[in-house]
């Protein structure tokens, strides 16, 4: 790989220097363990020679059918590979391998056939990272997990992806060291596995009006009979996830499926109305659990399932079951009464033991979405921490396995990128950094707990991505990210490091005809209060990696000749920061506009009149006044949350002149974000008795679906007080989110 460096000399003439990047060992993604780079290259031929242990024979496979890609011309010995199996004596870990590669010979050495494959697999990124895959570079890599559980999951309900696909898919995962997928086959808008003894499952849960979720969603949500004009939608068949069982299986990955129960079978009910409470179609979303039925079904279908997917663990769902239904039903009061429960909460905690209890029976443990906690988590049931990482703390403070799944940094459904220059997605903010320097491992967890933590996984909810190109867009390269996460120890890892490795897998997804998200332009800013200097430090970081920022203070847009950031730059007052990438080219990308302020209040107290909702507490007392204005999203912890009205004094230590005064909001009704109808300030200098309210109305329209964002701003003459009140009025008891009050 070589890599353009481009200086701007002052006559503007321009040199591009090709300087000698890292060959493709060092480009590993996720990093190895340790890489050796030694001299010379291995040649690969038509006739290269694959020797083999017959445990190993699989990986042996892997490999050929990978080099049978190319079209290699037959020459010469002394081109070897020779799979080796590790001596019990060996200490190496269960999924680890090594790779020594020298002129004439790859030698690669696996305790076992996951070792192997995985080893297999690191060889084929090699190749494809090398422009001549012909020739990789003589080196040794010796590599092994720091996490068992390495997750990649795909909804085929909400919108439905063809087998080919799912393939592609898997070749991704493989080429990353995810050893999981997890297929999720079930839900409202689509039954998507063929069962024999429920066959209207699939002939009518399979199949709906309208072809992709939004648009169904926003109809009647019907479901319509396979072979109707106009019916949308599909299902595998029992040979087909069989199919893709033994091909992941081939490239080390194990096929997890998701059933879901109790809730989010809106579909099931259309086919089988008499397994819902009400006993008809289009009305509950939930399995009665008063009925037996209910369970006479789960355990056939998970008979059927079970003997598709041989892995250990079935997902059985458990999320987000409404509990109205059961509240209503004789059928699931009796069963409570008879059984002792004392709400529905243990009823579905009831529901779950009996599954638990019956996959046990067949060798099989239970995994379920973190709900699976409330009412009392069944004896040795595996939790995926989906809300956040709590329900994950309580599993493994109770002994059981989890895996970290929380929304705000595996949900790869949210935006990658601010919202109007992506297209439409469920919602959320989960740039690829932020996925990076996700830690699965809380450190809150007593060191004697940890070890529950079991991995990390990619969550890929299709409710907006209707087609198999969209979710490439989505996963990737986001999945390359966490699979770094995953994979590598936490001191091996580093976010520039990782960048620089990246650039050379964007050709590589180029060569797999990957329709991957690419680097974002634009510049982000970030400003962090110096108070030993009294300004801010600004520091500006873009996706495109070494990129060449440009940047003014007076409001202007930067172009090739404007200030070159080099390193953070300080600025104090009220600075307006423009700030561009210009690329190799020489094109001057869209600027990022930041209003940077170290202004007066930075430090001081807040006396919180009404408190802060407790879900986004920010940095609790002194987010308002930490001089760190939020980013475009209210998870941040720079945005603190109201869910009642907003009453705060800022303490400003002595009586000060006043020019200005502002607060921002933001607005993303979505999530249920809103504008204060009005902002009241008052000043006093005693903290008692404060001035009549100025009042600034809302002008932002609450219909507005946009992200927007409003600071209420009053400009003051002549006045000064110590003490500053404001209010915001949260009459919608919606979320209000603010995150620093400006006063200059
Ligand atoms: C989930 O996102 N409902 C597990
Ligand atoms: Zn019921």
């Amino acid at each position: 790989m070589k890599n353009i460096i481009t200086i701007f000399l002052c006559l503007s003439v321009q040199i591009t220097i090709y300087a000698q990047n890292s060959t493709s060992l060092n480009n590993i993604i996720p990093r190895p363990l340790s890489v050796t780079e030694t001299k010379g290259v291995f040649t690969f031929y038509k006739n290269t020679s694959i020797e083999n242990p017959s445990s190993l024979l699989n990986a042996k496979k892997l490999l050929e059918s990978h080099l049978q890609n190319y079209a290699f011309p037959t020459t010469k010995a002394g081109s070897e590979i020779e799979f080796v199996q590790a001596s019990e004596k060996e200490k190496m870990a269960k999924e680890g391998y090594k790779i020594a590669i020298t002129p004439t010979l790859i030698t690669i050495t696996a305790k076992n056939i996951q070792g192997a494959l995985l080893a297999t697999n690191t060889l084929v990124q090699i190749q494809l990272l090398q422009n001549n895959a012909q020739q990789i570079p003589c080196g040794v890599i010796v590599d092994s997990p720091r996490f068992e559980y390495r997750g990649m999951h795909l909804d085929v309900s909400r919108n439905f992806y063809s087998i080919s696909f799912i393939k592609k898919y898997i070749d991704l995962m493989a080429l990353y060291k995810y050893n999981t997928f997890h297929w999720h086959l079930t839900d409202g808008p689509g039954w998507r596995l063929k069962i024999n003894s429920y066959p209207k499952l699939t002939s009518i849960g399979a199949f709906r009006t309208h072809n992709d979720w939004k648009s169904w969603w926003n109809s009647e949500r019907k479901y319509l009979s396979e072979g109707d004009p106009n019916a949308y939608g599909g299902y595998y068949t029992q040979e087909q996830a069989k199919d893709i069982v033994a091909y992941a299986g081939a490239r080390g990955i194990t096929v997890i499926p998701e059933i879901e129960m109790p809730g989010h079978s809106n579909e099931v009910f259309v086919a089988y109305p008499e397994l819902s409470c009400s006993g008809k179609p289009y009305v509950n979303d939930v399995f009665c659990s008063g009925n037996e039925a209910s369970f006479e079904f789960i355990e056939k279908v998970l008979t059927e399932v079970m003997a598709i997917f041989p892995s250990k663990y079935i997902h059985i769902g458990g999320d987000e079951a409404g509990k109205d239904d059961w509240k209503k039903c004789p059928k699931c009061q009796l069963r409570m009464k008879n059984e002792s429960l004392k709400n529905e909460e243990e009823l579905q905690s009831y529901l779950v033991k009996r599954v638990e209890k019956f996959l046990n029976q067949h060798n099989r443990n239970l995994l379920g979405w973190d709900e699976i906690l409330e009412g009392g988590l069944t004896p040795k049931a595996t939790v995926m921490s989906w809300r956040g990482e709590k329900g994950g703390i309580q599993a493994a403070m109770e002994n059981h396995d989890v895996i970290m799944t929380p929304g705000g940094e595996t949900y790869f459904d949210a935006y990658q990128n601010i919202p109007s220059t992506q297209p439409e997605a469920i919602g959320g903010y989960l740039p690829m950094k932020r996925v990076y320097n996700y830690e699965p491992v809380p450190s809150v967890l007593p060191k004697e707990k940890q070890k529950f933590v079991k991995g990390t996984q990619a969550q890929l909810w299709t409710e907006y991505i209707p087609i198999s190109n969209h979710v490439e867009y989505m996963a990737y390269p986001r999945a390359i990210a966490l699979s770094e996460v995953a994979w590598t120890q936490k001191e091996n890892k580093n976010f520039d490091g990782f960048l620089q490795r990246l650039q050379s897998h964007y050709l590589l997804l180029q060569k797999l005809n990957v329709n991957y998200y690419h680097p974002s332009t634009l510049v982000e800013v970030f400003s962090t209060p110096d108070l030993a200097v009294q300004k801010n430090k600004i520091n500006f970081t873009s996706e495109i990696y070494n990129a060449d920022i440009r940047y003014t203070l007076d409001g202007s847009i930067p172009t090739v000749n404007s200030l070159k950031y080099e390193q953070p730059i300080y600025v104090g007052g009220e600075t307006t920061i423009k700030a561009a990438v210009i690329t190799n080219d020489g094109v001057v990308h869209e600027s990022t506009t930041y209003a940077a302020n170290y202004h007066k209040a930075i430090g001081k107290k807040v006396k919180y009149n009404t408190h802060w909702d407790n879900s986004y507490p920010a940095q609790t007392e002194s987010t308002l006044t930490n001089g760190i204005i939020g980013s475009i999203t209210y998870s941040d912890k720079q945005w603190l949350g109201y869910t009642t009205n907003f009453d705060i004094v800022v303490d400003m230590d002595t009586v000060t002149s006043l020019n200005k005064i502002g607060l921002r909001f933001m607005q993303y009704i979505g999530a249920g974000v809103y504008m204060p109808k009005w902002i009241n300030y008052s000043f006093s200098n005693d903290g008692i008795n404060f001035t009549t309210p100025i009042k600034v109305e809302n002008d932002v329209p609450d219909n507005d679906k946009k992200l927007s964002f409003k600071t209420f701003e009053i400009k003051l003459n002549n006045t000064s007080a110590r003490y500053i009140r404001v209010q915001a009025d949260n009459a919608r008891r919606q979320f209000l989110f603010t995150d620093e009050v400006l006063v200059n």
